[in-house]
C-alpha cells in the first residue's frame, strides 16, 4: 500500500442515510480539518452540512467513481451492509482506491455484526464474557429443541444473519420456543435463520459502549442507554430505537473501567492475533449484570438512536479521531468528553414498528435550530424527504423513525424538560414519541 499522503484539509465522504449520518455529518463539519463534506445518499437533514450524493451505497464502482472524481481522501461508513458486503475490502482490491483513508471494517471484521455464531465463536476464543450458547441448523433442530428443553425460561432465539434488527426472538413459553426455532429454520427471518443461536438469558441493564479503534489502539466515545420498546415502560415491540441518554448514571469508573479490561481490550487483542484488520467503531451492547459486564451482541457501526447524543458530547475534533483510526495513529490521539447530558427522543410515524404510512408532510422542523451547548436543541433526520411539486419543497415523512430530537443540558431532568417542549412544536399525522426516555434513570 502507498504511504498515506500528508493531509491538511480532508474532503470527506459520509455514507449512510439516518439519524445516525445526520448527527456524524454535523459533528464532521464542526472539524477545521473538513474542506467539504459529502454524505451518500444522506437525507434533507444531512443536506445543512453536506452535499448529498444520490447513488446506491451498495454499488461499490459507482462509489469509488464517485470518491475518485471528486478527489475524497476518506471515507466513513455509518451503517453495516456495505461493510458486511465488502466496501472496504473493494476500496483494497482496486489499486486506485487503496490509498484512500477508510473509516471501516473489512467484510471479515464485519462478521462481528454479520453473523452472531462468527461473534459467539470469537467470544470464546478470546474469552470474552458473553451468555452461554449453542448453535443449530436445520440439520440439527432436533438437538436444538432438546437442549431447550434443558434450559429454563425465558428462552432466547437469534438468527445468525442480518435480520434488519428482528431476528432475536425472547419466550417465555418452551413450546412456543420449540415452535420458533423450527420456524426460524424454515425461513422466518429467510436465509439469516439457517444458523440459529440459542443462548442463555442474561438479566439485568444495558449498556451501548462505542470504541473507535485503529486495530491496535482505541478511543473509547460517550457510552448510551438506547430505549428499544415501542411504548412507555419497555413495553410492546422491539424497535430501531425510540431514544437514549448519555452518559448513564449506572456506567461508572469503575463500571467503565471493568468494561474496558474484561470486554474492550480483549476484543480488539482479540482481532489483531485472528489477523482482522479492523479500522473502524466498534459498538458493544451490553448487559450489566449486578456491576459484571456480559456482552449481548457486536456491531460494526455507530448506534442510531445512541449517535445523536453521543456526538454532542464528544468536544475533541471527530474528524482526526477518524483520520487517525483510518490511519493506525489512534494512539496519538486525546478524546475530550463534555460533562453535561444528552438526551435523544425519536419521533416515529403512527403505526411503527408495523406498517405506517409515509409522504405525510411535517410542520414545525427548523432545521438549523442547533444553538450552542449545553443548552442546545437538534432536531436530525432519519425518515425524512424533501417533496419537490410546483416550485415549492415539502418535508415528509419518508420511514418509520423520522425525526430525533436531541437535547443537551446540566441533568437528565432539563434535558427532558426542553426535549418534550421542543417535539410539541413538530407535527406530523400520526406522530408517536416515548413520554418516558431517561425516566429510569432519575
Ligand atoms: P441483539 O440483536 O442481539 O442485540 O438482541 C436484541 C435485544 O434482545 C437486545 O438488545 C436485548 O434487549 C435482548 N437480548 C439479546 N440477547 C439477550 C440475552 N442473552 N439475554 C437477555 N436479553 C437479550
Ligand atoms: N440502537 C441500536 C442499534 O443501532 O442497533
Amino acid at each position: 500500500m502507498p504511504p498515506h499522503r500528508v493531509i491538511r484539509f480532508m474532503k470527506v465522504l459520509l455514507i449512510g442515510s439516518g439519524g445516525r449520518e445526520n448527527a456524524l455529518a454535523w459533528k464532521i463539519r464542526q472539524s477545521s480539518l473538513c474542506s467539504e463534506l459529502f454524505c451518500l445518499p444522506g437525507n434533507p437533514g444531512t443536506s445543512a452540512w453536506a452535499h448529498n450524493v444520490n447513488l446506491s451505497a451498495l454499488d461499490f464502482k459507482a462509489v469509488g467513481d464517485f470518491v475518485l472524481e471528486n478527489g475524497i481522501d476518506l471515507v466513513v461508513v455509518g451503517p453495516e451492509d456495505p461493510l458486511v458486503k465488502g466496501m472496504r475490502d473493494y476500496f483494497q482490491a482496486d489499486p486506485n482506491l487503496a490509498h484512500i483513508l477508510f473509516v471501516g471494517p473489512s467484510s471479515k471484521g464485519a462478521m462481528l455484526e454479520g453473523s452472531k455464531d462468527f461473534a459467539k465463536q470469537f467470544m470464546l476464543r478470546h474469552a470474552i464474557p458473553t451468555a452461554a450458547y449453542r448453535s443449530f441448523t436445520k440439520e440439527t433442530l432436533s438437538e436444538g429443541q432438546a437442549f431447550l428443553e434443558s434450559l429454563t425460561a425465558p428462552y432466547v432465539l437469534k438468527a445468525d444473519g442480518l435480520a434488519a434488527g428482528k431476528g432475536v426472538l425472547i419466550l417465555n413459553n418452551l413450546e412456543e420456543a420449540k415452535q420458533e426455532l423450527a420456524n426460524m429454520m424454515e425461513g422466518k427471518f429467510g436465509a439469516a435463520g439457517n444458523t440459529v443461536v440459542i443462548e442463555e438469558f442474561l438479566k439485568g441493564i444495558e449498556l451501548s459502549v462505542f470504541v473507535l479503534t485503529d486495530g491496535k489502539d482505541y478511543l473509547m466515545l460517550p457510552s448510551a442507554k438506547d430505549y428499544k420498546r415501542v411504548g412507555e415502560g419497555d413495553t410492546g415491540l422491539n424497535t430501531g430505537g425510540m431514544g437514549s441518554v448519555s452518559p448513564v448514571p449506572f456506567a461508572d469508573e469503575l463500571f467503565m473501567k471493568r468494561v474496558e479490561e474484561l470486554i474492550v481490550k480483549p476484543t480488539i487483542s482479540g482481532l489483531q492475533s485472528d489477523g482482522i484488520d479492523y479500522k473502524g467503531f466498534i459498538f458493544i451492547g451490553l448487559m450489566n449484570c449486578n456491576g459484571n459486564p456480559y456482552v449481548i451482541e457486536y456491531n460494526v457501526r455507530m448506534g442510531d438512536p445512541e449517535t445523536e447524543s453521543v456526538m454532542t458530547r464528544i468536544e475533541s475534533d471527530l474528524l482526526a479521531h477518524l483520520e487517525a483510526a483510518a490511519k493506525g495513529t489512534i494512539a496519538s490521539q486525546k478524546i475530550v468528553i463534555a460533562p453535561y447530558t444528552a438526551l435523544t427522543v425519536i419521533c416515529v410515524s403512527g403505526g411503527y414498528p408495523e406498517s405506517y404510512p409515509k409522504g405525510l408532510p411535517i410542520s414545525g422542523v427548523e432545521p438549523l435550530c442547533y444553538k450552542a451547548a449545553p443548552e442546545s436543541v437538534k432536531v436530525f433526520h432519519s425518515g425524512t424527504k424533501m417533496l419537490c411539486q410546483e416550485q415549492q419543497e415539502t418535508l415528509v415523512t419518508a420511514g418509520g423513525r423520522v425525526l430525533a430530537v436531541t437535547v443537551n443540558g446540566p441533568s437528565i431532568e432539563s434535558c427532558r424538560e426542553r426535549a418534550y417542549k421542543e417535539i410539541e412544536k413538530i407535527k406530523f399525522e400520526g406522530i408517536y414519541f416515548r413520554r418516558d426516555i431517561g425516566c429510569d434513570l432519575l
